[in-house]
C-alpha cells in the first residue's frame, strides 16, 4: 500500500455528470491490478475528511499503455454524486492529489504469456472460451481496466462486454471495450440506445443462444436443474458433473454495478454454473479493514449463522457464490 501526492495530468468530462481523472503515480501504477481501488482525498482542506474509494479504471505502467493512457499513470472514471465527488470535479491539471493504493483484492484472471496465446489459439479451434464483462452504469469503471489488461488474449467473439444504463446519457466506455477487442452489447431501460430493457435480460438472451448452440453448456444447465433430484456419488453423476464443469469452464463472468444487478447476475451464473466474480460497493471509511464499516454478509452452512467479510479488505471483488444476497 502506497500513499502519494500525485500530479493530476488530465481531468475531463466524459459525459455530463461523469469525469475521468488521470494522475501520475508510478509506484501505484506498477503495483495495482484490475478490480483494486484507490482511496483519494478529494480536497486538501479538512472537509471532507474521509477519503473516497474509486476503482482503478485504466493503468499505464512504464512505457505507457498500448491503448493510449499516459505512462506511469492511474486513471479513475467517476460519477459526481455528492460533496466529495463535486469537490474532486473542480480539481485542475497540475495540482497534487493525495492517493492511497492499491487497496483491496481485484479480479482474478490468468495473465497471458506468448505461450498461452499460442495455446489459446489452438484451444479456440476446438471449443471457444468466452469472457463476459457485465456492467451497470458507473460499474464499467473497473471492467475497462480488466479488459485492457486482458486485451492481448481476447479474440473477437470470445470477449463480450454488456453495458447497461437507465438511458443513453449514462452509457459509458463502449468505445474502450471495443478498442480492447470486445464485442459490445448495450441495454438501456428506456430503449434510447441498444436493446430496451435490463442488461441482465441481455445476459440471459446471450446465454440462452449460446447454450442452444453448445451441447456441453446445455448439459451443464440441465445438470443444475436436475441436481436436486439426484442421489450422490453414482458413476452417472460423476460423468455428468465432469460435463458440467467442462461447460462452466467455457465462460467466465466479471460484473460490477448496483447491488440488485449483481444479485441478478449471480443468480443467472448459478443456474448456468458459470464462475462469476463481482465487484461490490459499500460506503467506506478507513478502506483497510480497521473500522469494520463495510461488512458484506457471506454464505454459511446454516442460513441462521451470520458471517461477514469486509468489502475493503477481503474484496471489493468476491466470488458471487460466496455472497449471501438476501431475499
Ligand atoms: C471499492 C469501491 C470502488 C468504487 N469505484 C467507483 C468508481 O470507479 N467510480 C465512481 O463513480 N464511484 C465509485 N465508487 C463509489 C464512490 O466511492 C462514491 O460515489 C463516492 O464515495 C461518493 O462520494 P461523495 O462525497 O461525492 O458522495 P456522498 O455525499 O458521500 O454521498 C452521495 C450519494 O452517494 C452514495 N454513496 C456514497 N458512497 C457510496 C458507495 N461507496 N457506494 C455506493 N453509494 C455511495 C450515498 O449513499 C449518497 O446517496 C466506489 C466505491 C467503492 C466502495
Ligand atoms: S472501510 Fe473500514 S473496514 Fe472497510
Amino acid at each position: 500500500m502506497i500513499q502519494t501526492k500525485a500530479t493530476i495530468i488530465s481531468h475531463r468530462e466524459v459525459k455530463p455528470g461523469y469525469r475521468c481523472l488521470a494522475a501520475r503515480a508510478p509506484a501505484i501504477a506498477q503495483a495495482i491490478g484490475p478490480g483494486q481501488f484507490l482511496h483519494i482525498r478529494c480536497s486538501d482542506a479538512v472537509d471532507p475528511l474521509l477519503r473516497r474509494p474509486f476503482s482503478v479504471h485504466r493503468v499505464a505502467r512504464s512505457g505507457g499503455s498500448r491503448l493510449g493512457a499516459a505512462p506511469d499513470s492511474v486513471e479513475i472514471l467517476y460519477e459526481v454524486v455528492g460533496r466529495g465527488t463535486e469537490i474532486l470535479s473542480r480539481r485542475k491539471v497540475g495540482e497534487l492529489i493525495d492517493i492511497i493504493g492499491p487497496l483491496g483484492n481485484g479480479f482474478s484472471f490468468k495473465r497471458t504469456t506468448h505461450h498461452d496465446r499460442r495455446e489459446s489459439r489452438a484451444e479456440s479451434r476446438g471449443s471457444p472460451r468466452t469472457t463476459i464483462l457485465i456492467a451497470g452504469g458507473i460499474g464499467v469503471a473497473p471492467l475497462v481496466a480488466l479488459a485492457e489488461e486482458q486485451a492481448a488474449s481476447f479474440k473477437r467473439g470470445a470477449f463480450l462486454a454488456l453495458i447497461g444504463a437507465k438511458t443513453k446519457d449514462q452509457v459509458l466506455s463502449a468505445q474502450d471495450f471495443r478498442k480492447a477487442g470486445a464485442d459490445v452489447i448495450i441495454a438501456t431501460e428506456d430503449g434510447s440506445q441498444g436493446k430496451k430493457g435490463l442488461v441482465t435480460d441481455a445476459l440471459k438472451d446471450f446465454l440462452r443462444t449460446t447454450t442452444e448452440g453448445s451441447p456441453v453448456l446445455r448439459q451443464a444447465q440441465h445438470g443444475e436443474r436436475s441436481r436436486t433430484k439426484r442421489s450422490r456419488g453414482t458413476h452417472h453423476d460423476r460423468r455428468e458433473s465432469r460435463a458440467e464443469s467442462r461447460g462452466a469452464s467455457l465462460i467466465t463472468i466479471y460484473a460490477c454495478g448496483p447491488h440488485g444487478m449483481l444479485k441478478a447476475v449471480a443468480g443467472i451464473a448459478r443456474v448456468y454454473r458459470i464462475p462469476c466474480q463481482v465487484s461490490l460497493e459499500e460506503r467506506m471509511a478507513c478502506g483497510v479493514g480497521a473500522c469494520l464499516g463495510c461488512p458484506v454478509r457471506i454464505k454459511t452452512r446454516h442460513p441462521s449463522d451470520a458471517a461477514y467479510k469486509m468489502v475493503c479488505k477481503d474484496g471489493p471483488v468476491f466470488d458471487a457464490a460466496e455472497i449471501a444476497w438476501g431475499k
